[in-house]
């Protein structure tokens, strides 16, 4: 199978985003089926893309179960995008046990387990791109962020080891990791803490929260062709909130 055409290498690229039904991962699907590409979504609810795949993805079966729907719908697998995630904000003595398990299945068992069942796919024939989903939250040690700063910073080390392994097949596996951004994930805590929104706006050097574009346009990128060499990664976009 040739690699797909056009400047990113995206027209014609089959393309899957796990999570394509959440704030980010329906732009992400827009983004990358503007591009060109046919999109397979894997979501609880796939309400995006020309292939819809129903799964609750926090078991490690569900996931190899889900990518191998995917594949079969868009005929192969050129490119794959984590964007699942949840996040419950409160001090570590309140989460339970049940909540620790749940974060790591749906924040970072999925994660493998996708991701997993895609590269053999990518490795035979020889080209492919992965992109997680990490955080702000898994480099630096924010309150009430234990168990999703703890499978983020999971991602990211899953991720490197992808890398290393894969490079070798023509494969890239890459994290993108927002800061702050006006999406579903953010509004419920801000709505709960109005006044907590000025004190985070000014953290960041660019005084303003992200938005969704300019989240899409760093994994297309990371997605393309055109970052071919760029692996093992984490890109952060984040206004810069890390560099302070
Ligand atoms: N929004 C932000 O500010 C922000 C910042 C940093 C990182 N992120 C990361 O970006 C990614 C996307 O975030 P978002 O803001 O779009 O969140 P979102 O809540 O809008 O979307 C998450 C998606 O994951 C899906 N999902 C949740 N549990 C699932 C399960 N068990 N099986 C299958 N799908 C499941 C949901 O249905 C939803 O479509 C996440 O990994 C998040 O951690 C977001």
């Amino acid at each position: 199978m040739p690699e797909p055409d056009g400047w990113l290498g995206l027209d014609g690229a089959r393309v899957v985003v796990a999570g394509g039904s959440g704030t980010i991962g329906a732009a992400l699907v827009a983004g990358f089926e503007e591009a060109g590409a046919r999109v397979a979504n894997i979501d609880l609810r796939p309400e995006h893309g020309a292939v819809r795949v129903t799964a609750d993805l926090s078991g490690v079966r569900a996931g190899a179960d889900a990518m191998a729907r995917a594949r079969e719908g868009l005929g192969g697998v050129d490119v794959f995008v984590h964007a699942v995630g949840i996040n419950d904000r409160r001090p570590i003595e309140d989460y339970s046990a049940a909540d620790w398990e749940r974060f790591v299945a749906i924040n970072l068992t999925s994660a493998f387990a996708t991701a997993q069942a895609a590269l053999p796919g990518m490795r035979e024939q020889g080209h492919g791109r992965i992109v997680f989903f990490s955080s702000v939250a898994g480099r630096s040690g924010h309150k009430l962020h234990g168990p999703y700063a703890a499978t983020k910073g999971a991602i990211n080390q899953l991720m490197r080891v992808m890398a290393h392994e894969y490079a070798e097949h023509g494969v890239t596996v890459n994290a993108v990791a927002p800061g702050y951004m006006d999406t579903a994930l953010t509004q419920a805590y801000l709505e709960a803490h109005p006044e907590k929104r000025k004190a985070l706006i000014d953290l960041i050097p660019a005084r303003r929260f992200g938005q969704l574009q300019e989240v899409v346009g760093p994994v297309l990128f990371l997605a393309s062709r055109q970052a071919s060499f760029v692996n093992g990664q984490v890109l952060y976009i984040d206004g810069g909130r890390t560099v302070v």
